[in-house]
């Protein structure tokens, strides 16, 4: 029977990335949410095991963020970005640089990961172009990358159902990396794998090829989140900065999962400490109370771009919402919330716990790996016989039933709770999942 206020009509609602027809069918709601909780239309409490989408880092319905945005939604709603600017775009943008690491100051900003990810393609292209090595087209991804929705991001991405539909109209002149997953050498690894830092010499290879004169840039997730947890082999990350830089050709770490405090620091680049040419983020940044995502862009780059051409515009590229009055508001609460309870360091100092919850797991049946880097894990399970993703859907549907939420992907369950939780929170979330894989077939 469907909750109380499930709306009776479900048709005109095209889900995104959803089984419409299965959740039209049976619907899972959702109704308000506070701190570490969703209350779901029937009226139960949902632990919060995946920070809404990757998002939600400080927790839901922060006083603080509810409060900058409906100020600001009274004082001006508004704003054009177009040769117009008004002062919390300014502030927004500083507060976003001093957490990057130093050099990358120049913030561009959007509205979602996705247009994150076009943006930094466009401006890493603009780049070379305007320093006068326009032939530097070529843009490299990796398999199983996940860099949103664009034609950008799918063409450099590299999940196979998201870009099979539109193949014929991926961007020319990608080409991809190998992915760092491999279970006979990494199964159940704690924090960083020690097989694979090899595997970004596969670049060299993709350079020969080509000729490096003809790379403009490499995009990587520093840590793999939407394709099922693959945390960066040791090495690796620094291996493809060697490369990159040797050749000149720009490194862009996509970061709008690991940005604000997912792996136990404000970037993923300070964590590993490799530092890329450009990172995109979105998600956390506003504590996803209101869209907004950004480029954060090393200043010789952005200079080369912004000061070296003649005057007017030197960019062609920006949102009508780039910069949203209520986005920054959101933005500056959020930030302001990271820095004064810490949540960035409690992140690393829980990650122990965590890691060692996560773990717990190795054993029970179905779980073939659990991989993990700061507040974040993936619990692979085997697939089901002809029916990969089935066993992973089921976990994700017994869970949601019991109160807990988590993401799947494939046959990976992912975790990713917002960096508040407690100890007892972690163990819940593990437990929970624990029990339901030994009830599932
Ligand atoms: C690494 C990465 N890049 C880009 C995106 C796309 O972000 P959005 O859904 O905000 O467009 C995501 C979303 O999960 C992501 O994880």
């Amino acid at each position: 029977m469907n909750a109380p206020h499930t709306p009776t009509d479900m048709s005109h609602l095209w889900m995104p990335f959803t089984a419409n027809r299965q959740f039209k069918a049976h619907p899972r709601m959702l109704a308000s949410a506070k701190g570490m909780y969703y209350t779901s239309l029937d009226g139960r409490q949902i632990l919060d095991g995946t920070s809404g989408l990757w998002c939600v880092n400080a927790g839901h319905c922060r006083e603080e963020i509810t409060e900058a945005i409906s100020r600001q939604a009274g004082i001006m709603d508004y704003a054009p970005g177009f040769q117009l600017g008004h002062p919390l775009a300014f502030q927004a943008a500083t507060a976003v640089a001093e957490l990057m690491p130093q050099g990358l100051d120049r913030i561009f900003f959007t509205n979602s990961g996705s247009e994150s990810v076009d943006t930094a393609l466009k401006i890493a292209l603009a780049y070379h172009r305007a320093r006068g090595e326009g032939q530097r087209t070529r843009l490299i991804g990796r398999e199983r990358g996940y860099h949103g929705v664009g034609f950008g991001g799918i063409s450099v991405g590299g999940i196979s159902p998201n870009r099979k539909i539109f193949s014929g109209a991926l961007l020319p002149a990608i080409d991809h990396l190998p992915h760092t997953h491999n279970l006979e050498q990494n199964a159940f690894s704690k924090g960083q794998p020690n097989w694979g830092a090899h595997l970004a010499e596969e670049l060299e290879r993709i350079l020969a090829l080509h000729d490096p004169s003809t790379v403009a840039a490499v995009i990587v997730e520093p840590m793999a989140g939407s394709t099922g947890v693959l945390v960066p082999p040791k090495g690796y990350l620094e291996k493809l900065r060697e490369i990159t830089s040797k050749h000149g050709i720009l490194l862009i770490f996509d970061e709008v999962i690991t940005g604000y405090g997912r792996v136990g620091a404000a970037t993923a680049s300070e964590f590993f400490g490799v530092t890329p040419d450009l990172i995109t983020m979105a998600k956390g940044i506003s504590n996803a109370a209101v869209p907004c995502g950004a480029v954060a862009v090393r200043r010789d780059v952005h200079d080369a771009i912004v000061e070296s051409g003649p005057a007017g515009i030197e960019f062609f590229h920006g949102y009508t919402y780039s910069a949203h009055p209520m986005a920054c508001a959101a933005v500056l609460a959020t930030l302001d919330i990271y820095r004064r309870d810490n949540l960035f360091a409690r992140a690393r100092e829980l990650a122990p716990a965590f890691e060692k919850a996560a773990h717990g797991l190795k054993g029970t049946q179905h779980v073939i790996d659990v991989r993990n880097i700061g507040l974040v894990a993936g619990v692979e399970l085997s697939p089901r016989a002809g029916a990969p993703g089935a066993r992973a859907a089921e976990a994700f549907q017994r869970c949601f039933d019991t109160g807990l939420m988590v993401r799947y992907t494939g046959d990976t369950l992912a975790v990713s709770p917002p960096l508040i939780i407690d100890e007892k929170q972690i163990e819940q979330i593990f437990q929970t999942i624990g029990s339901v894989l030994k009830e599932i077939a």
